[in-house]
């Protein structure tokens, strides 16, 4: 347990709070494109607990500015979209991409004031069906070369939905390999399926024929080992099976907020956790496939079956008690919550309530992932209070652009050489894979 100072600082977002400014370092995904598609590109965007709204202007490029206006405050989501930038419908004072307020017409003809007004404003970029904003001072970072964002946009398949709690107990659900064996146990193991397609854990595990499933159930206990990387941590899950063979699942944590993980054979999914204020936040994922084109609108309408637009808010939830049925939970599912492994993470999250209350916790030795990445997160907050920005990680010298992978995959191994056998297998992923995916 942590005291509630230190919970305080790991989980508020605004600005100048601890992991706020942390937050602020690095690029944030602020909108799924698909919201810009339609006919009039105006979008609010809450994030990191600042209103904004995101436009794209008639020559196609986006912008994003505080979304009440600095005259008074009126709400520029209705702004009329004109020129370079949004009109605000109640006095036309008008801002450009870049926030600047280029024109007053009720203010008096040879009037300047407007020189003197901005809103706030954030550079914006699009990279393979997310819009990313970056909120923090100086310049923003590059890109790491991960497989999500270098894959062709043919590969890649991009989603969001709303949870309703902090960012931080969204993302500790992802460094926590031992919850897949009971949140997300099923009773029975469903044959692999078309149905499968775009869903996790529906494979047989690496090549053993055994379903995933079932190798979740039967062992429960995972010996896992963390290890610092120059993105952040790298998890490593061992489950000794009784033929001798292990199984060994990599999965990521990506600093500050994202994870990245293996959904299937043939895909990976990155995630981010992104705070709109402290007991909100949307995950982001992105996933990418090494072998076919991604069946982006198969992928989507799964989805959206299980959401409402806009805001993306899942329709199983805490006003419903998230689908839950007693008699599913005694033959089926160890949640009662139906087969939607989103669903029963998103239960776990929400269900701790809006700031899980870290004062009262227990940690156990499968929660090394989080204690590990807790350590990292302060020594991040340290170095931005002192102003060591070189310290926080993907902000050294390294040079983002040689930064790969990150590798996660499930493998087995024959003669308990679990690190050959998962660097096999991804090697062995790469190297099928239609686009340029070595490492
Ligand atoms: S409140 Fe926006 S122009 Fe007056
Ligand atoms: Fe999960």
């Amino acid at each position: 347990m942590i005291s509630q100072q230190m919970n305080d600082s790991l989980t508020q977002v605004s600005q100048g709070t601890d992991a706020g400014e942390v937050l602020r370092r690095y690029w944030q995904p602020a909108a799924l494109l698909d919201e810009l598609e339609q006919a009039r590109p105006v979008v609010p965007v809450k994030l990191l607990g600042e209103d904004l709204v995101l436009f794209r202007n008639g020559e196609g490029d986006l912008g994003l500015i505080g979304r009440h206006c600095p005259h008074r405050g009126a709400d520029l989501c209705y702004g009329r979209l004109e020129d370079n930038g949004l009109r605000c419908p109640f006095h036309g004072w008008h801002f450009d991409r870049s926030g600047q307020c280029v024109e007053q017409p009720g203010e008096p003809e040879d009037s300047r004031m407007h020189e003197h007004i901005k809103s706030v404003s954030y550079p914006v970029v699009e990279k393979n069906g997310i819009i990313w904003a970056y909120m923090g001072p100086g310049t923003p970072p590059a890109f790491p070369n991960f497989d999500c964002f270098r894959a062709p946009g043919t590969h890649v398949f991009a989603f969001k939905g709303h949870w309703q709690c902090n960012w931080l107990q969204a993302m500790e659900i992802g460094i926590d390999p031992a919850h897949a064996s009971f949140l997300h146990r099923f009773l029975q193991d469903a044959e692999e399926t078309e149905d499968g397609y775009g869903k996790q854990f529906r494979d047989s595990a690496a090549d053993t024929g055994i379903p995933m499933t079932k190798l979740l159930r039967d062992y429960p206990r995972p010996e896992i080992s963390v290890e610092e990387t120059n993105y952040g941590l790298r998890l490593t899950a061992l489950r000794h099976l009784d033929n001798g063979q292990t199984h060994v699942r990599v999965t990521n944590q990506i600093f500050p907020q994202s994870i990245g993980i293996p959904m299937s054979r043939n895909m990976t999914i990155t995630q981010w956790h992104v705070p709109t204020d402290d007991e909100n936040c949307y995950w982001y994922t992105m996933f990418t496939s090494f072998t076919d084109p991604v069946d982006r609108d198969l992928m989507r309408d799964q989805r959206l079956k299980e959401h409402s637009l806009p805001g993306y808010m899942p329709l199983k939830n805490a006003s419903n008690n998230y689908g839950y049925d007693s008699a599913e939970q005694a033959s089926e599912t160890y949640t009662g919550m139906g087969l939607d492994i989103n669903v029963h993470d998103q239960w776990a999250v929400e269900s701790m309530g809006a700031i899980q209350d870290r004062t009262q916790e227990h940690l156990g030795k499968t929660d090394v992932g989080i204690i590990r990445y807790r350590r990292m997160l302060r020594a991040a907050i340290e170095a931005v209070k002192e102003g060591r920005e070189e310290a926080l990680p993907m902000h050294n010298a390294l040079d983002l652009t040689t930064l790969f992978g990150p590798v996660s995959n499930d493998a087995i191994a024959k003669d308990g050489n679990w690190s050959k056998a998962s660097a096999d297998s991804d090697t062995a992923r790469r190297s099928a894979c239609p686009w340029d995916a070595s490492v």
